[in-house]
């Protein structure tokens, strides 16, 4: 593929997995290569897919005698130029990249669970075998952040990363706060569109979005995070009614992956240096950029030094949008440029900073705080002492009407804490006699 692709006019592809994103993928191909060779003079071909079942009826109409059930045949044909992967998963996805590139192939894919947990490896590989791994759509479907970060923001020390990387939980998230739809139905009709993940619990427990962040983070910090250094929690565990008593208080609540730096000495209590990095629902105002990204859609609040915020936004899971990313890679790996920009990315390669993930009990924020307690005199004020007593002081209070099982919800903002202090704080008020646990807390991201 390297020696002769200044002059290669022909690429072919072998598929691994026709699923969503591939039927997707294949869709593009198939109707946009006219225009694609117009625009590039590069002809793109579908040359062998490899799926599980053989006999599955199948989204795109394509030739059946492309289809394959053994994907090493796909990654060790010689007239296979690229490779795209997305079958998704760490096996045979890895074994199958690893060969695909040994075997000199540029590798395309949409595995973000793969790169952020085996990324080190793959990376190495391929510039080891004069290779290249494009994978723009691994991180926000039709979104171009990955590009945006390599290329666009190169000139900026970026500071911060504020996303809702995940179209399943966003969709979850506005079908039950506008449509009032449950739970398990929003997730029903997330898998039916092709949004979520195979096992949907990475979706809702933060874990696709943890993927994400690493990836993003590896990228914007050039140093090597690991996906195990990511906190995530997911929106599996959430209550409509703190949704409604955050909207009361002028809050959309969404799943939001945060990285951001914290300098030596910025901090008034005096902790080191690192980043922040998590993933969990979080308080987001209403005035916010972010709190108006609804349905699948996702965006990317992306703060640099030079640039200041810089915000991309749109469709972050289903077929087409994932596949245009998909053929944008191979477009790249078809012109070459995918491997010159490759060798210099030192992507997985570069030696960590100094700069050490912030433990979560560590991290500074606003909180989100409900408590259930008995309607009797003195106990916002017993509860107000506790929180005072850990250094927590709150911005704002609302006591709702008397739950209809006789308990009555406080809500409480409370201004910038230290996590663990306030955790403390909180331990100490569910252990009183007239509050009910548990109680729920949420981080607030102004
Ligand atoms: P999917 O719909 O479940 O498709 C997976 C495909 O892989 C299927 O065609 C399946 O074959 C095939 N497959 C499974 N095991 C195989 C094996 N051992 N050998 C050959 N083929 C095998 O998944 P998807 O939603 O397209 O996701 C694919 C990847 O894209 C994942 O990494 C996912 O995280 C990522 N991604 C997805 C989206 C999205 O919106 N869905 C967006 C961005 C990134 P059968 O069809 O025969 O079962
Ligand atoms: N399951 C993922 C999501 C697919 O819902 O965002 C896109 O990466």
């Amino acid at each position: 593929m390297t020696a002769s692709s200044d002059t290669k006019k022909v690429f072919r592809i072998g598929m691994l997995g026709f699923g969503t994103v591939g039927a997707g993928t294949a869709q593009i191909v198939l109707h946009s290569r006219p225009s694609l060779k117009e625009k590039t003079g590069i002809d793109i071909q579908i040359r062998r897919i490899a799926v599980r079942d053989m006999k599955k009826h199948r989204a795109v109409s394509i030739d059946p005698a492309l289809f394959t059930s053994d994907g090493q045949a796909v990654v060790d044909d010689p007239e296979i130029d690229i490779v795209v992967e997305v079958i998704g998963g760490i096996e045979p996805a890895r074994t199958l990249i690893l060969r695909a590139l040994k075997n000199g192939k540029a590798v395309v894919t949409a595995n973000k669970a793969l790169l952020a947990t085996h990324g080190k490896e793959l990376f190495e590989t391929a510039l080891a075998h004069g290779g290249s791994i494009g994978f723009e759509a691994s991180v926000c479907g039709g979104i171009p952040v990955i590009g945006a970060l390599r290329d666009g923001l190169v000139a900026n020390r970026i500071e911060s990363i504020h996303g809702i990387l995940n179209g399943t939980t966003n969709y979850i998230l506005t079908r039950m706060v506008e449509d009032k739809v449950s739970y398990a139905q929003c997730l029903y009709e997330a898998q039916s569109k092709g949004y979520a993940e195979a096992d949907p619990s990475t979706d809702v427990k933060g874990i696709d979005a943890a993927h994400k962040l690493t990836l993003l983070s590896n990228l914007a910090f050039h140093s090597i995070f690991d996906f195990s250094e990511v906190h995530a929690e997911g929106i599996d565990g959430l209550a409509l009614d703190d949704v409604r008593y955050a909207s009361d208080l002028g809050y959309a609540v969404k799943l939001l992956a945060v990285a951001k730096r914290r300098n030596p000495g910025a901090d008034p209590e005096d902790f080191p240096g690192g980043l922040e990095l998590r993933v969990h629902p979080a308080l987001v105002p209403f005035s916010h950029p972010l709190a108006n990204v609804r349905d699948v859609n996702n965006a990317v609040l992306i703060r640099g030094d030079a640039t200041g915020e810089v915000m991309l936004y749109g469709r972050g899971a289903g077929m087409m949008p994932t596949g245009s990313a998909i053929v944008a890679d191979i477009m790249d790996a078809a012109r070459g440029s995918a491997r010159q920009t490759f060798t210099k990315l030192q992507f997985f390669q570069n030696p960590r900073e100094d700069m050490p993930v912030i433990p979560t009990d560590k991290i500074r924020s606003r909180y989100y705080v409900r408590f259930n307690v008995d309607d009797r005199p003195g106990v916002m004020g017993k509860v107000a002492t506790v929180l005072g007593g850990h250094g927590v002081s709150i911005a704002s209070v609302i006591q709702k009407e008397p739950h209809e099982t006789g308990f009555v919800p406080i809500v409480m903002l409370t201004h910038l804490s230290v996590e663990d202090r306030f955790q403390a704080a909180r331990a100490e008020i569910e252990s009183l006699p007239f509050v009910r646990k548990p109680s729920a807390f949420y981080r607030v991201e102004d």
